[in-house]
């Protein structure tokens, strides 16, 4: 089964969480999973989202990733902003922030940027995951230090099967819902369609749809993304290709991790709305 589901809330038995979690997968070793921990100046464009409805109201906490493209813009999987996710309607984005320069969660290092408002790519497809992408327009400029990511175009080299990309995140780095509080990053290599295919059957009920998405990871397993690294970025040189949406568990060696095919979706045509 597929897991939709952003970070669990930890001590708060979610709802609908534990409706759509799946058991934990055998064979994951560390982090994003099988990544280290980095520091955000590292990857400046890496973001956190942060929601307190998620975590039932008590408490902020990060639920989702997500990556700067402009100074006022912010790309994130359209799943992190669904409602049985966030627990409420995304239309409230006063609750939303998109945290930067913070490597350490509990810190509170760099800044917590307002949202100003959130639009889901009207192609997302909630039953397949296709076209997982949303962008979040911010209420102020984001800080100098925080830098925007060039975006892909179709044909990127990137996306050629074999490339080696980095995935970064704050999510599972178990697959048994250990969360950290640093970023972590991890590589991955980019594979086949034919690949994603066989992983994930085109007329099976978690069918891969290369015309936006592309796979990910590492075939002996032990490198993948994970719940909670949802929209965060999978870049490779220097280009963000994919934003993290999907997988069955998480780094089993005959599943890899699904993502968003950045280039494939026009963002900026979802911000204009
Ligand atoms: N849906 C998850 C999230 O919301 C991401 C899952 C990615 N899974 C994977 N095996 N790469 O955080």
């Amino acid at each position: 089964m597929r897991r939709f589901i952003a970070r669990a809330a930890s001590g708060v038995a979610a709802l609908a969480v534990t409706a759509l979690a799946t058991p934990p997968p055998a064979a994951a070793d560390e982090v994003v999973i099988g990544g280290n921990e980095i520091k955000v100046s590292e990857s400046p464009w890496v973001v956190a989202l942060s929601s307190r409805a998620r975590f039932g109201g008590t408490r902020a906490g990060q639920f989702c990733g997500g990556v700067v493209v402009s100074a006022t813009q912010v790309l994130t999987a359209a799943h992190c902003l669904r409602p049985e996710v966030l627990g409420m309607d995304v239309a409230k984005v006063s609750d939303l922030k998109v945290i930067v320069g913070r490597t350490e969660l509990r810190s509170t290092e760099g800044q917590e940027v307002a949202v100003k408002s959130a639009r889901t790519n009207p192609g997302y497809n909630p039953t397949t995951n296709a076209g997982d992408l949303a962008v979040l327009t911010l209420a102020t400029e984001l800080p100098a230090t925080t830098t925007p990511i060039p975006v892909a175009a179709a044909g990127d080299p990137g996306y050629q099967a074999g490339t080696r990309a980095m995935i970064y995140g704050w999510g599972d780095t178990s697959g048994r819902g250990n969360y950290p509080t640093t970023l972590h990053a991890g590589p991955v290599t980019v594979l086949s369609d034919a690949s994603c295919e066989r992983a994930y059957p085109p007329k099976s009920d978690e069918p891969y749809e290369a015309s936006t998405m592309l796979c990910a990871g590492d075939p002996k397993g032990g490198h993948d993304a994970c719940q909670g690294d949802s929209g965060g970025p999978l870049v490779a040189g220097g280009k963000l290709i994919g934003l993290v949406s999907w997988g069955n568990g998480c780094a089993l060696p005959d599943y890899p991790g699904v993502y968003t095919r950045v280039a494939a979706v026009p963002w900026t045509a979802v911000a204009a709305g």
